[in-house]
């Protein structure tokens, strides 16, 4: 399947997209296309060319401050700039392909080129259970000390990557 990834549009079927997660699901139908629309996130979206309309994976990125009093390593100031995933999520039907990490590093992708325009330390993920703060883990994102399901990983990780 050549799929691609692409900002959310008006005619997506945000309806048929199901992650197994009700709130996530909950999300991309009532809430993404609002706040879009109030520039209050991003939404990208990953649809086979073979079916354009239909959301296979989506994430959403917005931008916001962190403190950064739980995380290790660079000294910081209290507050920093960080853009939140706040949402990734794959449909069922296509869980364990390397969506999830295709939409992931499209992700981060889109951080590093906003970073070079406006300043980013990190980016910052509240993982909804354990096993999702695994997945962030695989590919370096640290837990804040705090409060470990939300996580973190340093603009200048990406860079080096
Ligand atoms: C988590 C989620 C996005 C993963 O998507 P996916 O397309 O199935 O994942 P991928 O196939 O790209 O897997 C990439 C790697 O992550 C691992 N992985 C996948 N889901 C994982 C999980 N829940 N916990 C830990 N690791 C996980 C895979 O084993 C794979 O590693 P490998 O290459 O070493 O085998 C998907 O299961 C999902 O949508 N879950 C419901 C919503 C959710 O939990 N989102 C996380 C937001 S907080």
């Amino acid at each position: 399947m050549e799929t691609q990834i692409r900002q959310l549009r008006e005619g997506d079927d945000r309806n048929s997209f199901d992650c197994g997660v009700d709130s996530m699901n909950e999300w991309i139908r009532h809430v993404a296309n609002q706040h879009q629309k109030k520039n209050l996130s991003r939404t990208y979206v990953a649809a086979a060319s073979s079916a354009p309309r239909t959301i296979a994976g989506y994430y959403a990125l917005a931008a916001t401050a962190v403190e950064t009093d739980g995380m290790r390593g660079a000294k910081l100031p209290r507050s920093a700039s960080a853009v939140l995933l706040a949402r990734l999520a794959v449909d069922v039907r296509h869980h364990g392909q390397g969506l999830g990490e295709f939409l992931l590093m499209h992700a981060l992708n889109v951080v590093l080129k906003a970073s070079g325009r406006v300043g980013v330390q990190c980016v910052i993920v509240d993982a909804l259970d354990d096993n999702a703060a695994g997945f962030y883990r695989k590919y370096g994102f640290e837990p804040f000390t705090d409060a470990p399901r939300r996580l973190f990983l340093p603009v200048a990780t990406i860079e080096q990557a």
